[in-house]
């Protein structure tokens, strides 16, 4: 007799094996049955149950007790029971909720992707995008936090944090020791490194993948590029780090590596953690055995980029025109900022507009 059970999510049947959670049995099925998880990462012990965008609708608890549940229930801590009848994107109490659970993450979180390095690849964007109100209610100052340096690699901005622990889980689970977790309590409470401690060990780099929001950002990378101008592609190499997978995804722009992350798969997870040295310091092709490009999704705002089987448009304009055409303007010769002779891969901190000011300038202003 099998012993797997039957759970039904807007109106599909799957079987699972038990302690499923509803939120994995919706994974199983795939698509737009799948709820949204900010703080769940099946990867990172006792995650979960944070942030209420997993919110879903049982209308019948089990084949023994059909009785609905009188709440909606956080899919991603709540196990499935034979027989059970789950409503999701079929449920208007859900799609409800979850406008209001967007409206409240957004409460506090600064409207600043325009500056902010996640911008693109942040999945709070993504479910404002696909959850969100159009406008906020809230006419309060919000949340400001005295600035943190968390270290040479990771910057911290606290006002965009939801506080999904996921970071404070990978730095539990991944790293020696711990050195940062959440101060406080309620609208006080702030990811901090206690005592003002750097998170200086190995594998602390993983925090800014798990991060769903631009919270925590790589200092490498900062302010150097959006990421849909560059081109991910899979890498590997031989790391020594027993514990590094090796196996990363670098972000290119031309033959420059402006980024290298761990590989996720479609729920936004990492597939396999890798270590500060690969991620940090290996900002060389040369460094990686490139395996090729990254699929990406196609609703990804980073698919824009995209470069495997495009078709171009011709360019007629030289036959319109019966010559070739001159450039009214090299922005190089006008602009000081994106000089060809600048490689912002290369410099090694956050880039910043005084990269970019000529020599003389530089005297001419100390
Ligand atoms: S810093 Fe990022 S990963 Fe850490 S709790 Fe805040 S949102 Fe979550
Ligand atoms: S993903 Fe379930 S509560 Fe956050």
């Amino acid at each position: 007799m099998s012993d797997k059970i039957k759970v039904t999510i807007d109106n599909i049947t799957i079987e699972v094996d038990p302690g499923t959670s509803i939120l994995e049995a919706a994974r199983m099925i795939g698509g737009d049955v799948t709820p949204p998880a900010m703080c769940y990462y099946s990867k990172l012990e006792g995650s979960g149950g944070k942030c209420r965008t997993c919110l879903v609708e049982v209308s019948k608890g089990s084949e023994k007790d059909p009785r609905p549940m009188p709440k909606l229930v956080a899919s991603c801590r709540t196990g499935v029971m034979d027989g059970m009848e789950v409503k999701n994107i079929t449920s208007p109490r859900v799609i409800e909720a979850r406008k209001g659970v967007v409206e409240m993450l957004l409460i506090n979180h600064p409207l600043d992707c325009p500056v902010c390095d996640q911008a693109g690849e942040c999945h709070l964007q993504d479910l404002s995008y696909e959850h969100g109100t159009e406008g906020t209610r809230y006419e309060f100052d919000r949340r400001t936090f005295e600035k943190e340096d968390i270290g040479e690699y990771i910057s911290l901005h606290m006002t965009r944090c939801i506080l999904c622990y996921r970071c404070v889980y990978v730095a539990d689970q991944l790293t020696e020791n711990r050195e940062h977790g959440i101060l406080e309590r309620g609208d006080h409470a702030e990811i901090s490194t206690l005592l003002g401690k750097n998170l200086n060990n190995e594998f602390i780099g993983n925090v800014i993948d798990v991060c769903p929001v631009g919270a925590l950002t790589d200092k490498t990378f900062r302010f150097k590029n959006r990421v849909w101008f560059t081109k991910p592609v899979d890498a590997h190499r031989d790391c020594n780090n027993p514990k590094c997978c090796g196996k990363a995804r670098l972000w290119m722009r031309g033959e420059e590596v402006y980024r290298v992350t761990a590989r996720k798969d479609k729920w936004g997870e990492v597939e396999g953690w890798i270590c500060n040295d690969c991620r940090f310091h290996k900002k060389s092709a040369s460094d990686w055995v490139v395996e090729g490009p990254t699929k990406v999704d196609r609703h990804s705002v980073i698919s824009q980029g995209h470069y495997v089987n495009t078709l171009q448009q011709p360019k007629i304009i030289d036959k319109v025109i019966g010559k070739e055409p001159k450039l009214l303007l090299d922005i190089h010769d006008v602009s000081d900022v994106n000089k060809p002779n600048v490689h912002l891969s290369e410099i090694p901190g956050p880039a910043h507009s005084d990269d970019f000011e000529k020599k003389d300038d530089k005297k001419l202003n100390n």
